[in-house]
């Protein structure tokens, strides 16, 4: 630990001495840590919200899996992170409920073999800085979901997302750059969190 972190009761960590936490990490009750090598890694300030699974998975010693979240970023309720080919979290990346990182694909190809004697691929995942994840979003292995993009609520991502880009939908598109067109245009009122904004 790098610090002070808060751990409530009933999170589970397994494989603890792979687990990295920053100064002000918030791990709320029932999140589960599962670190097999090559670890956990989670910054500064992050906050994993109530039932998020994070899991390297790394049962096969491959050798770039591993979960890494950057700092000031936030792990939506029941959200799950699978590792096997390395999740790297940008910072103020913020899922919500329900969202899953899954950084492996089965093989299938072979039509005359169960799939599960076929092996996995696991290429990995990067999602950059300021990223938002809406409710219930699924990135697919082999993804990069570029800076400041929005993942709307259900897409299913299986393409890059270009950097200040909405997609949405199953497989998600992009519905709309974010470009700054609408900021003097928007009726919405926009509340802040302490510390950002004004
Ligand atoms: C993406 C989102 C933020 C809306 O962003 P926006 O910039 O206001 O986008 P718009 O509402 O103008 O929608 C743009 C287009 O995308 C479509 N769209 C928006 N959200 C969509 C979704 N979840 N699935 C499919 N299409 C969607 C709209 O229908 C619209 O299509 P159209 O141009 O054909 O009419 C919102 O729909 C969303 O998904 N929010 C996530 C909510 C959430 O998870 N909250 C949890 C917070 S912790």
């Amino acid at each position: 630990m790098d610090g002070i972190a808060a751990i409530e009761n009933g999170v589970r960590l397994r494989f603890a001495n792979y687990i990295r936490l920053g100064r002000g990490v918030y791990l709320d009750q029932g999140t589960y840590l599962h670190a097999c090598p090559n670890g956990i890694e989670i910054g500064a300030n992050t906050i994993v919200m109530h039932g998020a699974v994070l899991h390297v998975y790394n049962f096969r010693d491959l050798p770039h899996a591993g979960i890494k979240i950057g700092r000031d970023s936030l792990v939506g309720e029941y959200s799950v992170i699978r590792g096997q080919g390395g999740v790297t979290i940008g910072d103020r990346v913020y899922t919500s409920p329900f969202t899953q990182i899954i950084a492996v694909n089965h093989v299938f190809d072979n039509p005359d073999r169960p799939f599960v004697e076929q092996g996995i691929t696991a290429q990995g995942i990067v999602i950059e800085d300021d990223v938002w994840l809406g409710a219930g979003a699924v990135i697919t292995d082999g993804v990069c979901v570029g800076k400041g993009a929005v993942v709307a609520a259900g897409a299913v991502v299986t393409k890059d997302v270009p950097a200040h880009t909405v997609v949405a939908g199953v497989p998600a598109r992009p519905v709309k750059k974010i470009d700054g067109e609408n900021i003097s245009k928007s009726d919405r009122i926009a509340y802040y969190t302490r510390g950002y904004g004004n």
